[in-house]
């Protein structure tokens, strides 16, 4: 189902980018990969992988998106090792500091975005240059155009609807969102999809390590309708089903999959 070469960014570990990446793997896709900042979680991913789907090739390459060069690097490496890139997927990301505006600094505030919304952006960036200059994948269904890559930011909910304490990382979602509306837009031509998807409350990490963290999210999980947290593999099968030629006229569009949350 995934002929073609899948990108993660902040696929480490046991949240929504390692589940992405391992979902590919189950899904068909043969050569992936993964980037994350913390090497030994990225680690975790790639023999995780290996161990289930030994034809699968993996190339792991830790760094952060944050940095300037990275991502231009890291497209370069999977190109030459993997020929080209078909699915990217940009997931890595942080919590802010639970303060208001008043109280947060500009250390804080950069810290977030430039991780969140211009980590993506770097890393956007580098993957549709290389995907508008490559050929598209044949297509074998007449009623679907072949297309030259698709790309799925990871937003959140928070970038649609917010929540006390949060405003560098609500914004910088936000930012997500319009950034994949906007790109959406520009690569239409060049056969290029690009849309998000907006977490609710994911049992991950990000959530679930740090005892403040779990105390200001967790109420949250009993305003949304289904009432339970989200897991990473059921943002990963939305993530999948984007990046898939099932979704080949979904465009700029930001996806929720949060139980109801931004409904009610
Ligand atoms: N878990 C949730 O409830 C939730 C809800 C909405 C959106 N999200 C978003 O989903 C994405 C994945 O989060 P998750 O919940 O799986 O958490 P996670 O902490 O498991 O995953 C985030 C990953 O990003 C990596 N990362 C952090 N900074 C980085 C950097 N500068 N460069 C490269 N990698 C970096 C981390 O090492 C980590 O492995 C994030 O963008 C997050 O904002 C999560």
């Amino acid at each position: 189902m995934f002929p073609g070469v899948a990108v993660i960014t902040g696929a480490g570990g046991t949240g929504i980018g390692a589940a992405t990446a391992k979902a590919f793997a189950a899904a068909g896709c043969e050569r992936i990969a993964i980037t994350d900042l913390n090497e030994d979680s990225l680690q975790q991913t790639a023999d995780a992988i290996k161990s289930t789907h030994p034809n699968t090739r993996v190339l792991s390459k830790a760094g952060n998106v944050a940095d300037d060069h990275f991502a231009d690097s890291l497209i370069e490496e999977v190109v030459s090792t993997f020929g080209r890139v078909d699915y990217a997927v940009n997931c890595a990301g942080v919590l802010g500091k639970p303060f208001r505006s008043a109280e947060t600094s500009l250390e804080e505030f950069d810290r977030v975005n430039s991780i969140n919304y211009r980590g993506c952006w770097l890393s956007s960036r580098a993957e549709l240059r290389q995907m508008a200059s490559q050929e598209g994948l044949p297509s074998h269904d007449p009623s679907r155009p072949s297309q030259k890559g698709s790309v799925v930011n990871v937003a959140s909910q928070l970038g649609i609807v917010s929540r006390p304490g949060a405003p560098a990382y609500c914004g910088s979602k936000s930012a997500v969102i319009g950034l994949t509306r906007a790109d959406a837009i520009d690569y239409s031509r060049d056969n290029i999809r690009v849309n998000c998807v907006c977490p609710g409350v994911i049992e991950t990490p990000l959530v679930m390590e740090k005892p403040e963290v779990r105390a200001a999210i967790l109420p949250a999980v009993e305003t949304a309708p289904m009432k339970r947290m989200g897991q990473p593999a059921e943002v990963a099968d939305a993530i999948l089903f984007l990046c898939s030629t099932q979704a080949s006229f979904v465009q700029g569009h930001a996806m929720v999959v949060d139980g109801g949350y931004v409904t009610v």
